[in-house]
């Protein structure tokens, strides 16, 4: 499966959000690539750092993303591929072969009147690939107060636009992470809100992983430890 962290304003938090998603599902015990099609690189930096194990490949163009993604999917089970925040053209090429695009937004973005114009690159690849990739808005670094309003998930949902129930807030451990060359959910207490939350997200995205990674042989496997 092919999960695409795009949008393609930048600093919306589409690096946090594809580093954490490959660490969490390795931490489940699956195969993952992490794509870095960022020529910033800043994911694959951290993921490297944090998880010398877990495969990282950087694509660096739209041509590298529409010739390359495709056979990555059969060398793991999840590839994340983390998307720039300004070349369009190589946010156009990662929906072109995603399963599923994840699209990080900041809670401005949700106005109705931005929506429509903030998300027609995802409607134009589901026109032309008649129907995928199927698409998942997730509220990014927003207040903790933050609710969305009625009139905002109607104009989502006029686009066809899911919204997570859950949102990722503004939490100093998310930034500070891969500085340290980990993960919210390693950090203890300082970070405990952030990996309950980042939990949660996961959980709601991928209830399936969720739940058999909670079964005990899953955890004995994602934690390395062989019962033979
Ligand atoms: N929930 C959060 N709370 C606090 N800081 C965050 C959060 N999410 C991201 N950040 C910080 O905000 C900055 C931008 O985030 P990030 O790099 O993930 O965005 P991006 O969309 O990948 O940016 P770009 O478009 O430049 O690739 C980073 O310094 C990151 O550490
Ligand atoms: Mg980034």
């Amino acid at each position: 499966m092919i999960i695409s962290l795009v949008n393609s304003k930048g600093g919306v938090g589409k690096s946090t959000l594809a580093g954490n998603l490959a660490g969490w599902l390795a931490r489940q015990g699956r195969s993952v690539i992490l794509a870095d099609c960022d020529t910033q690189q800043s994911s694959s930096e951290w993921i490297r750092e944090a998880l010398p194990d877990l495969q990282v490949v950087r694509l660096a163009d739209a041509d590298a993303v529409l010739d390359e993604l495709p056979s990555l999917r059969h060398e793991a089970e999840f590839v994340i591929a983390d998307g720039p925040g300004s070349q369009t053209e190589t946010s156009r090429a990662l929906l072109m072969w995603a399963d599923l695009a994840i699209l990080p937004c900041k809670a401005s973005m949700f106005e109705a009147r931005a929506l429509d114009k903030n998300t027609s690159f995802v409607r134009q690849a589901q026109a032309i690939r008649k129907g995928p990739p199927a698409v998942m808005a997730v509220l990014s670094m927003v207040g903790r107060e933050y609710r969305l309003t009625r009139d905002m998930r109607e104009a989502a949902a006029g686009l066809g636009l899911k919204i997570a129930d859950t949102a990722v807030t503004l939490r100093q451990a998310y930034a500070d992470a891969p500085g340290q060359a980990t993960f919210v959910w390693n950090m203890g207490y300082v970070a405990r809100g952030a990996a309950e939350e980042i939990e949660q997200l996961f959980q709601e995205l991928f209830p399936e992983i969720a739940a058999e990674s909670s079964t005990p042989q899953k955890r004995v496997e994602a934690n390395g430890i062989t019962s033979r």
